[in-house]
């Protein structure tokens, strides 16, 4: 089985589909075989980033059910002989508003997908199914700016990812389900009394269910280091969310090597190793290994 990397944003526009194609690039330089998959239904362009302008198949074929798996929409890149994506969609209401049964059908058959690793761009805000592939990966990259609307827009996004996890342990008839589902939650203590009430194992679910998330923190276009930043968010993330785990992979500057990067459909990381960005990306990179090697052991 893959280990699947899903990577999202509360904000649009601060760096997730880069960020993707990057770390894709940067895996597969580590001798990992990996696949893109681009969950945005919104603004698919991951395959624009790697040269490729006109796909031949699309996630459409593999929900429309012309193909029988993802391995049959997973296309190889040229001169990335690592790399292989699935382009996405958009350009269909159907397939931007999948039934959940179509996504439950997704999410098994992301399990099949021949490779080491997966990297889900989810695309930005907190639709249902955006945050039901966010939360379905092994690890959940969560990309900012250092901007403080950016940082309260991750929060919400977090905040909701997690409560959407919470919900994911009880069957959709559960009371608890059914009045969780019908309050505005504020945070997950509120959660935690309402699962309470009707037992400790449900409260212990929630618990369970959180612990399974290994959040991270990428800080993008930000020049000075984001440890404060990181710092708060990190408590309100716990004091909040109950989330002990979250972990900061790194930071990337603002770069203009990178939007020329962009531009010409190449990885800043493979067109330009040397860049101030590659280098911080490559620290990323390294992190993201040392997780990626703890859940294969
Ligand atoms: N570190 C950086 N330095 C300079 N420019 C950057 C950097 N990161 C991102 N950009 C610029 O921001 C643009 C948007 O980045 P990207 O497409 O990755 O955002 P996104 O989060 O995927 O957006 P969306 O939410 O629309 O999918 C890039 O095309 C690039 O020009
Ligand atoms: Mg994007």
């Amino acid at each position: 089985m893959p280990v699947k990397i899903s990577v999202g944003s509360g904000k649009g526009g601060v760096g997730k589909s880069v960020l993707s194609t990057n770390i894709a690039y940067l895996l597969g330089k580590a001798g990992l075989s990996v696949t893109l998959l681009d969950m945005d239904s919104g603004g698919a362009d991951l395959h624009i980033l790697m040269g490729l302008f006109r796909p031949k198949y699309t996630l459409t074929d593999f929900i429309e059910k012309r193909v029988d798996s993802l391995n049959d929409v997973a296309q190889k890149l040229e001169g990335f002989n690592k790399i292989k994506i699935i382009t996405g969609t958009g350009d269909s209401l159907h397939t931007a508003n999948m039934p959940s049964a179509t996504k439950s059908k997704l999410l098994r058959h992301i399990q099949k997908i021949d490779s080491d690793v997966v990297i889900i761009d989810v695309g930005a805000g907190t639709h249902f199914n955006t945050l039901d592939f966010f939360i379905a990966a092994d690890i959940q990259v969560c990309v900012t700016t250092g901007d403080p609307t950016a940082i309260l827009d991750l929060y919400r996004f977090i905040k909701l990812a997690v409560i959407r996890k919470a919900l994911s342990s009880f069957l959709a008839y559960d009371e608890v389900s059914k009045v969780i589902r019908k309050r505005d939650i504020k945070d997950i203590g509120e959660l935690l009394v309402i699962a309470s009430e009707y037992g400790e194992d449900r409260r212990q679910s929630i618990d369970n269910s959180i612990a399974e998330l290994n959040p991270c923190i990428v800080f993008n276009q930000v020049d000075a280091t984001p440890n404060a930043k990181f710092s708060r968010l990190k408590s309100l993330l716990l004091d909040y969310l109950k989330i002990t785990n979250l972990d900061l992979l790194g930071k990337v500057p603002d770069d203009p090597e990178l939007r020329k990067s962009v531009k010409v459909y190449q990885p800043i990381t493979s067109l330009k190793p040397a860049a101030p960005s590659s280098l911080a990306l490559e620290v990323i990179c390294s992190r993201l290994l040392k997780h990626i090697d703890r859940l294969q052991s």
